[in-house]
């Protein structure tokens, strides 16, 4: 009986979907954690009250469907199926959490192994990558966000898209796989720089969790196979 029991439980856990399968994870560091480069106050209000808010209005806009369900590499690949409110808010919330861990106290500095040699090789310069990533930043016009990704070739590119959007999406003008990105809607930086977005552009070279993404490029280079 006891066995039986056991059993049961765990068929039923196998066909059980998880409660919440998209979590709102906690940040890696505190809200100083990034000063003075970023400050306390905007990382609060930005983690605690818009990110918060896209998770929550991303709950809402699946609730009932069969995103439901799916992977969110899926929602977004197929993204121009579903309605606008999954688009804006699923983006939202994915490409917050991707930007809180693009950063740490006390990063910056310069990229070291594989990634710094690619860098290298396809910008001519880290100097001239990150000019390309900080230009792709600055000119994004109204909010939006600046990334580097990497190609189904495996070739490094920088790019930006508009609003929540991101390089994974179907309807992105250029697709990829994201390996670091920054935040320049005005809720990331106007408390500190107001309208100074390319000096909160320069502060972000020095907390950029090089890291963190190299495994991601790592990462991202094993998902393609050989070459
Ligand atoms: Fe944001």
């Amino acid at each position: 009986m006891k066995n039986n029991q056991t059993n049961n439980d765990s068929n039923k856990q196998k066909t059980m979907k998880p409660i919440n399968k998209f979590e709102f994870k906690p940040l890696l560091y505190s809200y100083d954690a990034l000063e003075p480069f970023i400050d306390k106050l905007t990382v609060e209000i930005h983690y605690s009250k818009h990110h918060k808010a896209y998770y929550d209005n991303f709950m809402n806009a699946i609730k009932g469907t069969d995103m439901e369900s799916m992977d969110i590499m899926d929602i977004f690949r197929n993204i121009s199926k579903y309605p606008m409110a999954a688009r804006n808010n699923g983006g939202g919330y994915f490409n917050h959490i991707f930007y809180w861990e693009s950063m740490k106290a006390h990063g910056g500095g310069v990229p070291t192994g594989k990634l710094s040699e690619a860098i290298t090789k396809t910008f001519s310069s880290f100097d001239e990558f990150k000019k390309q990533f900080s230009d792709a930043g600055k000119t994004r016009f109204g909010s939006g966000w600046a990334w580097l990704c990497l190609d189904d070739k495996g070739n490094l590119f920088v790019c930006s898209t508009p609003n929540q959007d991101n390089p994974l999406m179907d309807i992105a003008e250029k697709k990829g796989i994201p390996l670091l990105t920054m935040d320049v809607w005005e809720h990331a930086y106007y408390l500190k720089y107001q309208n100074k977005r390319a000096d909160y552009i320069d502060a972000f070279w020095n907390v950029v969790n090089w890291e963190e993404v190299a495994r991601r490029y790592e990462t991202a280079l094993k998902s393609l196979g050989p070459k």
